[in-house]
C-alpha cells in the first residue's frame, strides 16, 4: 500500500495500486476542490512535494494545462488526473495553491 500525505487536512490515507487521487480526496473527506473531474479547468491542482514518481505520468492535456497555469510544472499536478502506479511508498500533497 501506497501512504498518501494530504498535508492541508493533516490526513494520511492509505492507499492500493490504481487508486485515484479524486477517490482518495473524497473518501478521506479532505477539502480539496474539485470542478470538471476531466483535466479541463484546472481546479484539482496539487503541490506533490514528495512521491511524484509513485503516480502516473502527466499526459501531454493535463501538461498543457499546468504549463497555463504557471508556477513549477515539475511538481504540479491535477488530483483528477493522477493514480497511484506503485505497491509502495509514500506521496505528499498540499491542495488549494
Ligand atoms: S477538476 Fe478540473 S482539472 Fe481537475
Amino acid at each position: 500500500m501506497v501512504t498518501v500525505f494530504l498535508k492541508n487536512d493533516n490526513l494520511k490515507v492509505k492507499a492500493p495500486l490504481g487508486t485515484s487521487l479524486r477517490q482518495i480526496a473524497l473518501k478521506s473527506g479532505a477539502a480539496m476542490e474539485f470542478g470538471c473531474r476531466v483535466g479541463d479547468c484546472g481546479t484539482c491542482i496539487a503541490h506533490v512535494t514528495s512521491g511524484m514518481e509513485i503516480l502516473n505520468t502527466k499526459s501531454d492535456k493535463e501538461l498543457h494545462v499546468l504549463e497555463m497555469l504557471g508556477g513549477n510544472v515539475a511538481q504540479l499536478r491535477l488530483m483528477c488526473q493522477c493514480e497511484v502506479r506503485c505497491e509502495e511508498g509514500e506521496i505528499e500533497i498540499s491542495y488549494g495553491l
